[in-house]
């Protein structure tokens, strides 16, 4: 395959602005576009020069579509994701992957038979702050990794009442539609989690379902608490991670996060690491210890502690910035698994199903607590 030609089928707001990082990485090109809405996607047509949108059938159909993007709502991606297998393409396909785990299943079933790709578009693991706290965990630095905690404190002012969105039957409901990415990024910081609890919020009058959470447990014993609502003007959207450790703890700044901040009281090798994982952090050194000072004591262990730090690391990124970064950087995985199937990708077709599988497990929990 010399360059790879994308079908988009769905020309929505995430499928522009998705389709304009993956077509900046090289040999790669966009030959049809299908879209319901026929001025966005005929905008859509317009921003990349390719002809008029046709039917997802036609799109399907053309022998020079290698790759089918799908940025369609959550309902159709199943069934779109299929017919393209079905047709001999390639699939990568907006999150969640599809509304059921048995329907996730079928279709990587479908893609390893086929030898075909098919994978949901869980961007979040391209990000250089995810291999940090992935390495801040594994080297236990600050010892083990106790709780965790992600808010979500999201604008609903794009989602008018009548938006696929709030239509679960469309949507899945917010742990389907928007939770897979955290999940999935829990998942590879600290393996497989158990859902134990979860609960939903409904609007009153509306009855849509604005808030939902859950507690999962993962293998350590580490308990997590996950919250999302989608009830505010865009403008006070706020998202923050927190990470509670035997030294100190995480703070994560938005949903995809660009800050971290680490409070921690370390000895002097623990700080060298500190630096070697989050590299030109700022460090503020808040206290120094010497002598019977250094001891410390937490979970009934002793600590040897020479300073208390508070490190920050990420002043200068940007949010929008770094969201086009990871799209290209999961399209460019992806391409290199295309051309050679020895390459290890950071996502695969298993992280889709999997954080399907804790986003149902976690709406089947909500409902029945309602
Ligand atoms: N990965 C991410 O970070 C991220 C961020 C936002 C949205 N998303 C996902 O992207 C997907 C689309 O979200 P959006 O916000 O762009 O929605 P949207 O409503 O703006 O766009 C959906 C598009 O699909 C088209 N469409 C609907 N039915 C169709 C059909 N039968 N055939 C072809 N096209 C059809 C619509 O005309 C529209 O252009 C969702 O699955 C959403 O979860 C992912």
């Amino acid at each position: 395959m010399s360059k790879l030609r994308i079908g988009a089928i769905g020309a929505g707001g995430f499928g522009l602005f998705a389709l304009q990082q993956f077509l900046q990485v090289p040999d790669v090109e966009l030959v049809a576009i299908a879209g319901t809405h026929r001025e966005a996607a005929i905008a859509m047509a317009q921003r990349f020069g390719v002809a008029d949108p046709i039917e997802v059938e036609a799109l399907l159909c053309l022998p020079e579509v290698d790759l089918v993007y799908i940025a369609t709502p959550p309902f159709l991606h199943y069934s779109q994701a299929h017919a393209a297998l079905e047709a001999g393409k390639h699939v990568i396909c907006e999150k969640p992957l599809a509304l059921t785990v048995a329907q996730a299943e079928e279709l990587i079933a479908m893609a390893r038979r086929h030898d075909r790709l098919c994978i949901a578009n869980l961007m979040q693991r391209y990000n250089p702050l995810y291999e940090a706290v992935r390495r801040l965990i594994e080297s236990r630095v600050l010892g083990e990794c106790l709780h965790g905690w992600f808010e979500n404190y999201a604008g609903d002012e794009g989602l008018a009442p009548e938006h696929w969105f709030w239509d679960r039957a469309k949507s899945g409901g917010i742990f389907i539609e928007h939770g897979v990415h955290f999940f999935d990024l829990f998942e590879g910081w600290l393996g497989k989690g158990t859902v134990l609890a979860a609960q939903r919020g409904l609007r009153p009058g509306s009855g849509l379902e604005e808030q939902v959470q859950c507690v999962v447990r993962y293998a350590n014993g580490a308990l997590v608490n996950f919250h999302h609502s989608f009830t505010q003007p865009a403008r006070l959207d706020r998202q923050e991670f927190r990470l509670l450790f035997e030294r100190g703890d995480l703070t994560l700044d938005e949903w995809v996060p660009i800050r971290a901040r680490v409070r921690a009281v370390v000895d002097e090798a623990q700080t060298r690491t500190l630096m070697e994982i989050f590299p030109g952090a700022r460090l503020d050194v808040l206290k120094t210890y010497g002598g019977s000072e250094r001891m410390a004591r937490g979970r009934h262990k002793h600590l040897d502690i020479s300073q208390k730090v508070d490190l920050h690391y990420g002043l200068e990124a940007d949010k929008m910035r770094r969201y086009c970064e990871l799209l290209r950087a999961l399209f460019v995985d992806q391409l290199a698994w295309l051309r050679d199937r020895s390459h290890q990708r950071i996502i695969n077709e298993d992280n889709g199903r999997n954080s399907l599988a804790m986003a149902a497990a976690a709406t089947l929990l909500a409902e029945s607590s309602s």
